[in-house]
């Protein structure tokens, strides 16, 4: 099982979309296992999007991200990382698909409304920026039998 970092950014909270988008999510059957309403700090943007530092988006994009408050959650499901991308579609609102978040949600290319993990490492580095030991539940579902085929000794 992975656990993923998603970021419903300031858009999405000004928006009012945060119950429609955590509720695709749990649709899909990922366990929310971490959230909390946040205002991210200066320090804490520069340290998630360090890879971005010397892009001309930067700026702007920290800007952005601790203008208003955000809700972090932590997914956790098979494959969770790369189901999440999916979901949320690419990058670009103006490009993002029918059917994914961006591209249902809006249409601006930098306030596109949600950021997720892009790989295990990643997923690793960012729950620790954004999560304090213990604050993760881990926890069973009573759906969790539904979810997945056990039958195997494995989530299928
Ligand atoms: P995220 O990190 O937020 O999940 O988004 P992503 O992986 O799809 O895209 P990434 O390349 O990591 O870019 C991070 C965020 O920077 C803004 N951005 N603006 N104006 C631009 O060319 C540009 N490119 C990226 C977006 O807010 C993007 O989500
Ligand atoms: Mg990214």
């Amino acid at each position: 099982m992975e656990t993923t970092l998603i970021i419903l950014k300031p858009d999405a909270v000004q928006r009012g979309f945060c119950g429609r988008i955590i509720s695709r999510f749990e649709d899909k059957g990922l366990q929310v296992v971490g959230m909390k309403l946040m205002t991210i700090s200066q320090e804490l943007a520069a340290k998630h999007y360090e890879a971005h530092k010397e892009r001309p988006f930067y700026a702007s994009l920290v800007g952005f991200m601790t203008s208003s408050p955000v809700v972090v959650m932590a997914l956790k499901g098979n494959n969770a990382i790369a189901i999440s991308r999916k979901m949320m579609g690419a990058t670009f609102g103006s490009n993002a698909e029918p059917g994914t978040i961006r591209g249902d949600f809006g249409v601006s290319n930098s306030f596109n409304l949600i950021h997720g993990s892009d790989s295990p490492e990643a997923a690793t580095r960012e729950l620790e920026l954004f999560f304090a030991n213990g604050e993760l539940q881990d926890y069973e579902r009573a759906i969790g039998s539904w979810v997945y085929d056990w039958s195997g000794g494995e989530p299928e």
